[in-house]
């Protein structure tokens, strides 16, 4: 393949499952045995906010129990193959892309390691538990900083890079999504609607499978690192 090609890729929760950490829909529509609306909604964190605090801080802390996967490396190998041409794109919250080495992503849906003030959105990086006792830089005030997680209901990051990088790729990659939460299941249909070659690469066909031009199933550490070499070696 011509190098000059444009490559978007975006991850979903299932390139990280073989890391062992869960995708959302997998257990009956719980995620780690909570419903998605007790736990990530802003009305969850005004309901319950010690919940939703234990919750993420679970969810962090796990970050360290778990490593890249052949999946996530070979997104390093494509990337150090396109290098400035090449964007990642993930919903995951997770850290394994930049475990991994991969240094051009964008984290649409928030990061478990950043923490923001909720009245005026500044991020701060997050390692440790966070709590209604942690003060925020900003206003110095408690019971203000918040995961600094896109909840439902709230604007994913990034939108207009990504859009734009959509539009002029070569190639969209789709890896390890469902294809049911919007807007990033409607990235399809924004790529072929400017004739990028669009790839699915999921364990089973997601709900936006037949908008894909090129489809290939399995565990996404199996079938990643061929068709990466293979587009590679185009
Ligand atoms: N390899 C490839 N795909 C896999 C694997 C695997 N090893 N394991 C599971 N999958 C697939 C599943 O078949 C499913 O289609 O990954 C997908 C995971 O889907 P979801 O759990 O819905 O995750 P995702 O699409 O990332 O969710 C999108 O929804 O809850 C919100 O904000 C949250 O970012 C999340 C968004």
């Amino acid at each position: 393949m011509n190098r000059k090609k444009k490559i978007v890729v975006l991850t979903g929760a299932g390139i990280s499952a073989e890391s062992g950490l869960k995708t959302f829909r997998d257990s009956n529509g719980l995620w780690e045995n909570h419903r998605v609306e007790d736990v990530a909604t802003p009305e969850a964190f005004a309901r319950d906010p010690d919940l939703v605090y234990r919750f993420y801080n679970l969810r962090r802390a796990q970050l360290a129990e778990v490593n890249p996967n052949p999946a996530h490396d070979a997104l390093v190998t494509l990337e150090n193959h396109f290098q400035d041409d090449f964007l990642l794109v993930t919903q995951n919250v997770d850290d394994l892309h930049e475990r991994a080495g991969s240094k051009r992503v964008l984290h649409m849906h928030g990061e478990l390691k950043s923490a923001k003030c909720s009245k005026t959105h500044k991020a701060v990086r997050w390692e440790e538990d966070l709590t209604a006792m942690n003060l925020c830089d900003c206003c110095a005030l408690q019971n203000e900083m918040r995961p600094d997680i896109v909840w439902f209901g709230e604007m994913p990051y990034f939108m207009d890079e990504i859009y734009q990088a959509l539009f002029q790729a070569d190639v969209f990659i789709a890896i390890g999504t469902s294809g049911i939460v919007y807007p990033a299941a409607g990235f399809v249909a924004e790529a072929n609607s400017s004739n990028t070659h669009t790839v699915e690469i999921n364990l089973e066909p997601s709900s936006v499978q037949s908008q894909f031009d090129e489809q290939h199933y399995g565990k996404a550490g199996q079938v990643l690192p061929d068709y990466v070499a293979s587009l590679i070696g185009e």
